[in-house]
């Protein structure tokens, strides 16, 4: 018999453009992992926080690699040390200093070295920033998500309201477009469509449009069956 081999979507593009909405709709569709990796350096970028490291400084950043324990537990839930952190990641001290931490070549090595083997063993659907182009060349499928700035900050902004995360649209479409500028302009790995991938523009899409377009795509090349949507 011929083995299985695992499925692996990536799903890319800049803070707030849906990747995250998507990825967990598809994930319970199809019955796959979705694993978050901006998660991952949130978390990595809380431990600096606990202990008074400036995000700024990168071999103080780094001297925390091999000492901190980033996971997921059974609620998909990001975890610090075997801690559940989910919640704590997404306020605003990790929002602003997370472009720092993820910029940093050793840190980016230890947490893409996790992610390649969550991906070994499972069918995967995850997102982030270079998913397509450097943690997953041979994923099967491949989106790059984007959408207008504006449109991007009302979502968050909105997001942040919900979650009882006090920030103002203002202060949102800042950090957006910081971030956007760190992650796309960083030497190692940066932000940016791998040739092979396909762009969706969410901006004036729902999120049933935008999982729909994405699980027409995966039964056009064979990637699932009717049966299995
Ligand atoms: O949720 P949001 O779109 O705001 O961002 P995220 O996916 O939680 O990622 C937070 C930050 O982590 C990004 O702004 C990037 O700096 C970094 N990141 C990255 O560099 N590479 C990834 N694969 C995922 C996230």
């Amino acid at each position: 018999m011929v083995e299985k081999k695992n499925i692996s979507i990536s799903i890319d593009g800049p803070s707030a453009s849906g990747k995250s909405t998507i990825a967990k709709i598809l994930a319970k569709r199809l019955g796959y992992i979705y694993i978050d990796t901006g998660a991952m350096y949130r978390a990595f970028t809380l431990a600096c926080l606990n202990n008074d490291i400036n995000c700024e400084d990168e071999k103080a950043s780094c001297s925390l690699i091999g000492k901190i324990e980033i996971g997921f537990n059974d609620l998909n839930h990001v975890t610090l040390n075997g801690i559940d952190v989910e919640n704590e990641i997404r306020k605003n001290n990790v929002a602003d200093n997370v472009s720092y931490i993820a910029s940093y070549k050793d840190i980016r090595l230890d947490l893409v070295n996790q992610q390649r083997k969550l991906a070994e063993n499972n069918n995967v659907i995850m997102d982030g920033r270079d998913i397509g182009t450097y943690v997953l060349p041979n994923a099967n499928v491949k989106i790059f998500q984007i959408a207008d700035v504006k449109e991007r900050a009302r979502r968050r902004y909105l997001e942040n309201l919900e979650k009882g995360i006090q920030t103002t649209y203002e202060e949102c479409l800042a950090n957006l477009e910081k971030r956007d500028y760190i992650d796309s302009h960083r030497s190692f790995s940066p932000l940016k469509p791998a040739i092979d991938s396909i762009e969706i523009n969410t901006t004036n899409l729902g999120i049933n449009e935008v999982s729909n377009m994405i699980i027409a795509l995966l039964k056009e090349r064979g990637i699932v069956t009717k049966n299995e949507q």
